[in-house]
């Protein structure tokens, strides 16, 4: 047989994998290591997409008009004028962006860290990637000045940045970059000719948004900028994998739709029927669709707000979060003391997290960041438990008070404390058996 190229599968889906394996041999696990919203589907979710059982035909590869005219609706609402004719719906926003970067010429720059997906999927374009620290003070987003020095220095060196993935609100961080920045990063743009790419998968669950202004590179650079956005993270259905892209108005924005729906009708052909069903539905975002984000939105919040709290209080230093479901903590100033317990870089440290204290969470290696770096992202969306719990997580005034989130903050807190406390004092996590069993 021919050789194939062998590539690993995503580190999220993988360590996944891992997880039910190792409960399925008794191990109790939290599992902070895989970005699902894990909430209950919406009753009116469920019935649209029965009611969508009998789309059976193919329909057109962009999706139907009317599914379209929703999700330009959706744009409208935020500010965003937008014709239906500039949005293709997908099987979730993953295979769009995958289309945007096979439809794009040249290489991509994308920040340090990013979502472990985009990188791959550039390697699949045949581009290299070129990646560009963030901020202090949030992700998403390169930091300005470093972003100008390296398309500098990739142009030097033969390559051909054209592509700049942005992230708002951030995954990896949980946060959201600030208008200025977005103006900033923009103005860059425009000076060496890159298309943006906004990834707004996690726009509707900004934790506060009064507190946090949303600005999107489409109101500042409309002409160079590809929103993409979907239902998995904001309506917790990443399985039923429904995404939308918005491309700019005119001639170019027109040919990289075309060129995308090209990469479509190759790939996937069109988004399910029922699924377009149900993305018409909730794009026109009737009240119980806006209270379920804001409820969610909330929920996140809270929780994510209560592992930060705990990580800084192990001594790590972490950007807030405020927004989606993840924290992105950084042990570098506790590098001496991981080091007596053989921690020296982000793989020791997830595997430490993980062999001692059960504790499952992604290296900031998997993600891009240098991997000497002490990182890792922790989804706390996995915290919420099951079905029943989740919903009355959705409604509680204080859900991180919940005894069943409470009981899992308090391993996460008792095992970023064994981290760092003194060699020969007991290290080993207390028998899978004493773990509250809702910590799963
Ligand atoms: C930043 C980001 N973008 C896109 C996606 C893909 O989501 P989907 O393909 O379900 O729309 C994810 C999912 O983890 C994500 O975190």
């Amino acid at each position: 047989m021919t050789a194939v190229t062998f590539a690993p599968p995503s580190p999220n889906l993988a360590l996944n994998q891992l997880v039910d394996r190792r409960r399925a041999q008794g191990d109790s696990l939290v599992h902070l290591a895989f970005g699902e919203a894990r909430l209950p589907v919406l009753p009116q979710l469920a019935e649209q997409l029965a009611i969508g059982a009998s789309r059976s035909a193919y329909g057109p590869v962009a999706g139907a008009d009317s599914v379209r005219a929703a999700v330009a609706g959706y744009f409208a609402r935020r500010g965003l004028p937008t014709e239906a004719d500039r949005i293709v719906v997908g099987p979730g926003s993953k295979p769009l962006l995958m289309a945007v970067q096979l439809a794009v010429p040249g290489d991509v720059l994308l920040p340090q860290p990013a979502w472990n997906t985009y990188a791959p999927q550039a390697a699949y374009a045949g581009k290299q990637v070129f990646g560009v620290p963030i901020p202090r003070e949030y992700g998403g987003m390169p930091e300005p000045g470093a972003l100008r020095e390296t398309i500098r220095r990739a142009r030097l060196t033969g390559g051909d940045p054209r592509l700049l993935v942005l992230t708002l609100p951030d995954n990896p961080t949980g946060t959201l970059a600030p208008p200025a920045a977005v103006h900033e990063i923009c103005a860059i743009a425009q000076a060496e000719d890159l298309l943006v790419v906004s990834d707004e998968i996690y726009r509707d669950i900004v934790h506060d948004p009064q507190a946090t202004p949303f600005l999107s590179p489409a109101d500042v650079a409309p002409e160079r900028t590809v929103v993409t956005t979907g239902l998995s993270k904001t309506l917790g259905i990443g399985g039923w994998r429904i995404g939308a892209a918005r491309f700019p108005a005119g001639e170019a924005g027109e040919l990289l739709r075309d060129s995308v729906v090209a990469a479509a009708s190759e790939l996937w052909s069109t988004l399910a029927g029922p699924m377009q069903q149900v993305a018409e539905y909730a794009f026109a975002e009737p009240p119980e669709i806006v209270a379920r984000k804001r409820a969610s939105a909330r929920l996140h919040g809270a929780v994510a707000r209560a592992v930060h709290r705990i990580a800084v209080g192990a001594g790590a230093v972490c950007r807030p979060p405020t927004g989606g479901f993840y924290v992105y903590p950084d042990f570098e100033p506790l590098r001496g003391r991981l080091a007596a317990h053989g921690i020296t870089d982000s793989a020791s440290l997830a595997a430490s997290l993980l062999e001692d204290s059960g504790i499952v969470v992604l290296g900031g290696h998997l993600l891009g960041d240098r991997p000497h770096a002490l990182r890792f992202k922790a989804a706390t969306s996995l915290l919420y438990g099951d079905e029943r719990q989740q919903q009355e997580a959705l409604l509680a005034d204080d859900p991180a008070g919940l005894p069943h989130i409470a009981a899992a903050l308090s391993i996460i807190a008792e095992g970023f404390a064994r981290l760092t406390r003194p060699p020969g004092r007991p290290s080993r996590r207390t028998p899978p058996d004493a773990t509250p069993k809702e910590s799963r």
